[in-house]
């Protein structure tokens, strides 16, 4: 643990120094005033004891602790409380005829402020009023200190938190292939609140306590020095036992966070399977393997709290110590007159607030093993290198796109192989094959959602890694084969980043057959979609996808099955209406019907990641291979249905 325990935090907390520096002035004070409050005790019981053991009464000839000012030893004092005290006569103030009373003055400092109220009752109140203001002036200073430390905190929280999910939205979908959403979630709360945690309350109270012990201990200095050494004596252990349980602490909160986020992973799974886990009547199976991890996560937890519940209370057993030594010490001091009664209570005071820094720098280690490990992780995921965006931003894109000696494989496994293809601006070409073949593999190359492993992908003759991210996806419609809509209205998915000209989603709807739809819905495009709106069907969400990609009005519109869930004269009627939306753009048409891609201007056939045949759908029939027999299998299965 380095000396400053703010200095992984730094490069967050710099933007609000201020409020920082002002928070620990504010506490600064807020604890002078708690130190000065002993103090004040210390002259009130001084300046009363005085007067209940008048001087005069106390002091014999050759007496010498009373001839030195001290109390008086216990025989004295039991002589004095045998003798009625005559009731003392209502002197004007400043007359007092006591006057020797100076002697018995607090050692520290305070001028004998009975020589001003004149009574022992207008000294009460006066210190009492000094406390008061005291407490006042404290609550207004930590209010303002909290009020500080804590905006700062959360504006930190803030920070991180959208720094994490601003650079999350601009990794490459590979880092999303090897990361579970539940984990990155985690990391956007959990981690990110135990920082926001240690920053506000434990730093606040360990600083508290640190500025309690030095100026308590400052104090109890003045008051005695033997004894303040004396009570020290702890912290030795402390230190030792802090800097063991540390070392330990640390990677067992690790542990605690990724079970956590194994266990948030389950849940989130579950809560999006939650249509399967019911149909397949797997709820017991699901129940047991989230007990499981819930088992564990307690498991892991437990032996944190072990550690924390040993390490704890053994601060205050540390500190039950020092306050039986010096309960005993400076009582004997008392008794014997090396110390007034004011200056006993008042250090105690100070024992018992210099105790609970030692606990805290406990609570502080813990608290900022958590946070920083959380901030590693945290700034593990925003080390990940984004995906460039620069690049060139051309006047206007003509559509061309070219694959030239492309390969690519998810992790090992190879999933296109060499494959080269120009595909001309403003034509359709419709990619078939089996599952698996590589067709949505390849439409994920051109807006560079994926990398080629080898070869290059140019639109209009430039690489695609030469051109803006933002650019280049913004002459694209793409409708990948998986839907997602977001939980907002009809409009908004549609909108998402279009252009937002006044008609375009009417008449990108009407294209994609959605508005057939809309008519059923009372509330038309703002119909409220996902999870606190209505369900679609599975085509009425492809539909909406494809409004999306036609709402761009792109150069370059990529349909990977987008309409595998329409039924097939619906999808007829889209095409027709696609047509001439299709007909000044290049359009990449992954599809599975025959009757889909049978007029797109080139058919290509993939078949394990490599081109198996291409040409126009006469070409490919006449050609008898792959293609010919998909066809014919279609054509007979087409016949069966209207038989
Ligand atoms: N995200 C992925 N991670 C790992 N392998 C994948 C991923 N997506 C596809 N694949 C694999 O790559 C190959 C091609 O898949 P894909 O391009 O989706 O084919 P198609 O769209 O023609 O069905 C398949 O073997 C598939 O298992
Ligand atoms: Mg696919």
């Amino acid at each position: 643990m380095s000396l400053n325990p703010l200095a992984p935090f730094s490069r967050y907390l710099r933007p609000y120094r201020r409020a920082v520096v002002l928070g620990l002035v504010l506490l600064l004070v807020s604890q002078g005033i708690s130190t000065l409050i002993p103090m004040v005790l210390k002259w009130a019981i001084d300046t009363g004891t005085a007067e209940i053991n008048p001087l005069p009464d106390r002091r014999r000839p050759g007496d010498v602790a009373s001839e030195r000012g001290r109390l008086p030893s216990d025989r004295d004092r039991y002589r004095v409380d045998r003798e009625p005290r005559p009731p003392a006569p209502d002197f004007p103030a400043g007359t007092h005829p006591q006057d020797d009373r100076t002697l018995h003055a607090p050692r520290w400092g305070l001028p004998p402020w009975e020589t001003i109220t004149g009574t022992t009752t207008g000294d009460l109140a006066f210190y009492a009023l000094v406390v008061a203001l005291l407490a006042v002036l404290q609550w207004i200073v930590s209010f303002g200190m909290r009020w500080y430390l804590g905006a700062t905190s959360r504006h930190v929280e803030r920070d991180i938190r959208e720094a994490y999910v601003r650079h999350i939205v601009r990794l490459p979908l590979s880092f999303f292939q090897e990361r579970r959403v539940g984990d990155l979630m985690v990391l956007a709360t959990n981690d990110v609140e135990a920082i926001q945690r240690f920053l506000y309350h434990a730093f606040r109270m360990t600083l508290t306590g640190l500025l309690a012990f030095v100026m308590s201990l400052a104090l109890m200095c003045t008051l005695d020095w033997k004894l303040a050494a004396l009570s020290l004596a702890p912290m030795p252990v402390m230190a030792v036992a802090t800097s063991m349980v540390a070392r330990r602490i640390r990677p067992g909160f690790r542990r605690v966070q990724e079970q956590f986020a194994t266990l948030s992973t389950c849940i989130h799974e579950n809560l999006m399977g939650v249509r399967v886990v019911k149909a397949f009547a797997s709820r017991v199976r699901e129940i047991g393997r989230f007990t499981d991890l819930n088992d564990q996560y307690v498991a892991r937890n437990r032996d944190l709290v072990h550690l924390r519940s040993i390490f704890f209370p053994s601060t205050f057993l540390l500190n039950g110590v020092s306050m039986v030594v010096i309960l005993w010490l400076g009582g004997l001091k008392v008794l014997e007159g090396d110390l007034t009664l004011g200056a006993f209570v008042a250090f105690n005071t100070y024992l018992l607030r210099i105790g609970r820094p030692m606990m805290m720098l406990g609570r502080m280690v813990d608290e900022h093993q958590r946070a920083s490990a959380s901030l590693a992780r945290i700034e593990a995921v925003l080390a990940e290198p984004p995906q460039a965006s620069e690049g060139t931003v051309p006047e206007a894109f003509s559509g061309e796109i070219e694959f030239r000696d492309v390969s690519f494989s998810y992790e090992d496994q190879p999933a296109l192989q060499d494959i080269s293809l120009k595909i001309p601006s403003g034509s359709t070409v419709a990619f078939v094959g089996r599952v698996g073949s590589g067709k949505s593999t390849l439409a994920r190359l051109i807006p560079r959602l994926i990398h080629p492993d080898r070869g290059e992908v140019l639109i209009d003759g430039k690489p695609v890694e030469a051109l803006s991210l933002a650019a280049l996806r913004s002459m694209m419609g793409y409708v990948p084969q998986e839907t997602f809509l977001f939980s907002d209205t009809i409009r908004e998915n549609v909108a998402l980043a279009a252009g937002g000209q006044n008609g375009t989603v009417e008449w990108a709807t009407e294209i994609s057959g959605l508005t057939v739809d809309l008519e059923q819905f009372p509330a038309g495009l703002e119909t409220k979609v996902g999870e606190r709106g209505v369900t679609l069907s599975g085509g009425q969400k492809q539909r909406t996808a494809l409004a999306r990609a036609v709402a761009r009005e792109p150069r370059i519109l990529i349909l990977d099955d987008a309409m595998s869930s329409v039924d097939t004269r619906t999808e007829e009627q889209i095409l027709s209406r696609l047509r001439d939306v299709m007909a000044s753009r290049t359009t990449i048409l992954i599809a599975h019907r025959i009757s889909t891609v049978k007029q797109a201007d080139l058919i290509v056939v993939l078949e394990d990641g490599r081109i198996a045949e291409q040409g126009t759908h006469q070409e490919l029939v006449a050609r008898g291979g792959i293609y010919a027999a998909m066809h014919r299998r279609q054509s007979l299965s087409e016949e069966l249905d209207t038989l």
